[in-house]
């Protein structure tokens, strides 16, 4: 890190960051500073944490959670809210045992207490397991695990809201993908406070919604963690992520002030009538959940389906 040729504009001190669209180039004291205010800020302004909450961050043991993992951990004496973390270990090789380390080695450095899932343990399948026998894509299988897991586990754990790392890049993403396909019902749900419809479901929360991926990753290295170095073996490369770069390289604040814009957009929230889901209980759109269906907890004949090629 460093930027030899640029001072920080408040000390004069070694940059280590340009943040184009605030026009400052800071240290990374003023660094650290200015990403905390606005985290708080934004947490205020949406009414994201209310005081005595129990809080549980979903921590993948990348940047941006672990970033949000770190941003909460700091605020949770002065908002007044308990913090807890919660990791699903989705058995992904090498992959997993280096998220797994990480998201343990922070938690312990903040004590902050932490709740895993083994996937193996959970569904008798691995990650790469249930892609295989789901013949699906790797990351439609994988959200359709987490989404579930992530809701029911904090949840029966006492939490009352669930904070993932989700960041303004990825927030853009989506919500571009989502337009274009006439997908307005996940455009409904892409909100920094998505309050529970249910009480099997979660309070999710976003407190990173307007921070970019590179505002997180300097951030976690600001505060003295390490940031890993392994990616998902499943992940792609993002075109519009590609193209989304370069019109803010051209016009610095683009992704700020399109998503502001586009969140005073009302999209209908489509109702949906819930049923429970016959195997698990948990609520469910059809008679049996997709974590039930991609798990094949229905055929109760893991053996029969492990064996498939
Ligand atoms: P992704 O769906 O991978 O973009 O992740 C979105 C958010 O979900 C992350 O910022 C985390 O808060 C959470 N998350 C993803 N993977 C895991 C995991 N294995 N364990 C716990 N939380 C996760
Ligand atoms: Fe879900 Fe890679 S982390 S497919
Ligand atoms: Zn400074
Ligand atoms: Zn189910």
């Amino acid at each position: 890190m460093g930027f030899p040729l640029l001072k920080c504009v408040k000390c004069g001190g070694e940059a280590v960051v340009n943040l184009k669209p605030y026009g400052l180039v800071l240290c990374n004291e003023h660094f650290t500073e200015f990403y905390e205010k606005k985290v708080k800020e934004f947490i205020i302004k949406n009414k994201l944490i209310k005081p005595k909450e129990k809080v549980s961050v979903a921590v993948s043991g990348g940047k941006d959670s672990l970033a949000c993992l770190i941003a909460l951990d700091n605020l949770s004496n002065e908002l007044n809210f308990q913090l807890t973390a919660y990791h699903i270990n989705l058995e992904i090789g090498k992959f997993s045992k280096q998220s797994q380390k990480t998201v343990r080695e922070a938690t312990k450095k903040l004590d902050v207490p932490l709740e895993i899932t083994d996937l193996k343990k959970e569904t008798g399948f691995t990650l790469p397991e249930l892609i295989k026998i789901n013949r699906r894509p790797p990351c439609s299988v994988c959200g359709t695990v987490k989404r579930y897991l992530m809701n029911k586990v904090p949840r029966e754990l006492g939490n009352e809201k669930l904070a993932t790392g989700h960041n303004l890049d990825d927030i853009l993403e989506f919500t571009v993908k989502n337009f274009l396909n006439n997908n307005f019902f996940w455009l409904s749900k892409l909100k920094p406070l998505l309050p529970s419809v249910n009480s099997k479901v979660l309070t999710k929360i976003k407190p990173l919604f307007e921070r970019t991926e590179k505002e997180n990753a300097v951030y976690v290295l600001s505060k003295g963690f390490n940031l890993p170095h392994l990616t998902c073996p499943f992940s792609r490369s993002s075109e519009w992520k590609e193209i989304i770069a370069k019109i803010e390289e051209w016009k610095p604040g683009f992704k700020l002030r399109f998503i502001k814009s586009f969140q005073k957009i009302n999209f209908p929230v489509e109702k949906l009538n819930y049923k429970r889901c016959r195997i698990c209980g948990e609520l469910s759109s059809s008679e049996i959940c997709s974590f039930c269906r991609v798990t094949r907890k229905q055929t109760g004949n893991l053996q029969e389906l492990k064996n498939r090629k």
